[in-house]
């Protein structure tokens, strides 16, 4: 086999030294907050950039709830990433707009919005557990309507798995919701298509791993890079504080090992949350990792490290399109094994993005100070 390095081969084994390029199908990323107004415009071309679609997040004040809520926004993601990267790059991505379940949304609605190409999925966020879930579901026996609804019309059911409950310890919200939440709730609804989003224990992996065909799990690349040690890596660290939290090693091992071990039941979803540095570093800082600017080449390092970049393209490219049941990309994108930034300190530790306001939008990125071994080759 020629090497990669000559012929930019796809992923399957051989010597990824430096100058190795690797071709992947171009991949989607199956959860992002791409947010609104000024700070969309700072950030929607990162995640145009590698990814071909992307399943984007209700989670706005006031969150998406109707189908001309979702249409309208969808529009004005289109429109921000043609101000800030082009027509073309407009042209070239698609976001798959979510639904935010409330305790009173309307299962017709949400129905016409699926129906309409509106709302490909809806989203699950129990009220209180993270940014902006206030008008959340307080309990799943509060929306049996719509959970019927939404398995007898194939809407996928997209969870953030956390239970709220302050007894609970919040590192254990994650394996708590799964036995007294997500077990009872697929078997209800053994229909029902679910994605358990931004896994972060290994008893989730597990779960998910042994779980019907119904249910799949994203995975970021923070949980797959960092433990809950770097929370507090020579002082507090809001940078890395995202929900759900990081955990122990073990469990951020046992998350690497279901990423890349191949099973179609796990996929990319970055879960990149954009807060301006000040509402990070502040007195009660806001949970949320943007690693949209590098997220390929982060999940590239993680599949690298692990000797397993021949299953790069199923997680990042296959997975998610085949448990949606959506078509798979027609392009490709090529990484090539070299530093990020070969002769800097590292990734810069602020961007400064114009947002089309005057005033740059500050943000830290993930891997901030840090060097990446893969970069993403322009198309
Ligand atoms: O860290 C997070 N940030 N987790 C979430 O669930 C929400 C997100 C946000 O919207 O900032
Ligand atoms: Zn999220």
């Amino acid at each position: 086999m020629a090497s990669p390095a000559e012929h930019g081969c796809s992923a399957g084994g051989g010597p990824w030294g430096p100058g190795a390029r690797l071709t992947l199908r171009r991949p989607d990323d199956w959860h992002v907050h791409l947010r609104d107004g000024a700070l969309l415009q700072a950030v929607v071309a990162h995640t145009a950039r590698p990814f071909a679609r992307a399943i984007v997040m209700p989670n706005l004040r006031p969150p998406i709830t109707t189908a001309a809520m979702g249409a309208a926004y969808r529009q004005r993601i289109l429109d921000a990433l043609r101000g800030s990267a082009g027509d073309a790059a407009a042209a070239a991505f698609t976001p798959l707009m979510t639904a935010y379940l409330t305790e009173s949304i309307d299962p017709d609605e949400l129905e016409r919005g699926h129906g309409e190409g509106v709302f490909t999925a809806a989203k699950l966020y129990p009220a209180g557990a993270t940014t902006n879930s206030d008008a959340g579901v307080r309990d799943l026996a509060h929306i049996p309507r719509v959970l019927e609804r939404m398995e007898r019309i194939g809407m996928p059911l997209l969870i953030h798995g956390e239970v709220t409950d302050p007894a609970v310890d919040i590192f254990d919200r994650e394996a708590v919701f799964i036995e007294r939440h997500l077990q009872p709730l697929l078997q209800r609804h053994p229909g029902l298509k679910v994605v358990l989003e931004h896994i972060t224990t290994a008893e989730a992996a597990a779960f998910v791993a042994e779980g019907p065909g119904t249910l799949a799990a994203t995975i970021t690349p923070h949980h797959l890079h960092i433990n809950r040690n770097a929370l507090f890596q020579g002082g507090l660290r809001p940078d890395f504080y995202c929900l759900p939290v990081a955990k122990r090693e073990l469990h951020r091992q046992a998350l690497r090992r279901a990423a890349t071990s191949g099973s179609p039941k796990f996929f990319l979803g970055t879960d990149s949350a954009p807060h301006e540095r000040q509402a990070k570093e502040s007195a009660c800082g806001c949970a949320g990792i943007y690693n949209a600017p590098y997220a390929i080449e982060s999940y590239a390092q993680v599949f690298s490290e692990a000797g397993a970049l021949a299953q790069l393209e199923g997680f990042a490219s296959e997975h998610g399109p085949r448990f949606y049941g959506l078509p798979l990309n027609p392009g490709q994108i090529t990484l090539e094994r070299r530093a990020l930034d070969p002769d800097g300190p590292g990734l810069p530790a602020v961007l400064e993005l114009a947002n089309g306001t005057g005033t740059p939008t500050r943000l830290v990125p993930f891997h901030a100070g840090e060097q990446l071994e893969w970069a993403l080759l322009e198309a």
